[in-house]
């Protein structure tokens, strides 16, 4: 069982390289962003909610994520391991997220935090905006996701620091260089 946490700013490509990591691993896949766009497709009660938060650049309730990834966890059969990308995202879900996985007497293996700079992200999303029609990448949203980062988020490195499971990687270069610096740390961990 291997439990890993993919971390870092909107836009230091998490979602990129989940995606080369379920495939070169075989792990499963929680983003609660991909998740949570599932819902407001759906126009669901807790999309309508979701929506609010993403729009604004806003971090959804803990409550409300920390309930969805459970329902998550509930259903997940056997698995080789899971990829947690953008969740935690505060302290209160790093907290969560340890209880949760200690009831079914798993941890957090490695926690790898994507380093991007400001500038790169900013416009890395601002290209992805002209394409994806996803609402939140516009330069004003984009600049108080980063804020929200800044504030809310980024806490929770010292947490998984403190757990002694924090790796920090360059997550700037290109997508299979850092493909393969993520590749290391996974390699080492699976040992
Ligand atoms: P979420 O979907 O998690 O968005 P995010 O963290 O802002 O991250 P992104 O998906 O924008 O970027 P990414 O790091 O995955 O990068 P990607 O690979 O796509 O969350 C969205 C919202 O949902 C949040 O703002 C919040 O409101 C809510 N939410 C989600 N989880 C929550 C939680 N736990 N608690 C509370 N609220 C929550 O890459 C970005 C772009 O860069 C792509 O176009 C990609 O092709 C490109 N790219 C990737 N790598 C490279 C590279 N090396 N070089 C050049 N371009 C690259």
């Amino acid at each position: 069982m291997l439990n890993v946490v993919i971390f870092g700013p909107p836009g230091s490509g998490k979602g990129t390289q989940s995606e080369k990591i379920i495939e070169r691993f075989g792990l499963e896949h929680i983003s609660t962003g991909e998740i949570l766009r599932t819902e407001i497709k759906s126009n669901s009660d807790l999309g309508k909610i979701a929506a609010s938060f993403i729009d604004r650049g806003e971090l959804v309730p803990d409550h409300i994520i920390v309930g969805m990834l459970e329902n998550k966890l509930n259903v997940l059969g056997a698995v080789k391991g899971v990829i947690f990308d953008g969740f935690p995202r505060t302290i209160e879900q790093a907290c969560a997220l340890k209880m949760l996985l200690h009831k079914r007497e798993e941890d957090i293996d490695v926690m790898i935090n994507l380093e991007v700079d400001n500038a790169e992200i900013t416009e890395r999303l601002l290209k992805r905006g002209e394409t994806s029609g996803r609402s939140d990448d516009n330069l004003e949203t984009i600049e108080k996701r980063i804020r929200v980062y800044e504030c809310q988020t980024a806490p929770v490195i010292d947490f998984y620091k403190k757990e002694g499971t924090y790796r920090g990687i360059d997550g700037q270069g290109t997508v299979d260089e850092i493909f393969e610096r993520i590749s290391a740390v996974i390699e080492v961990c699976m040992v």
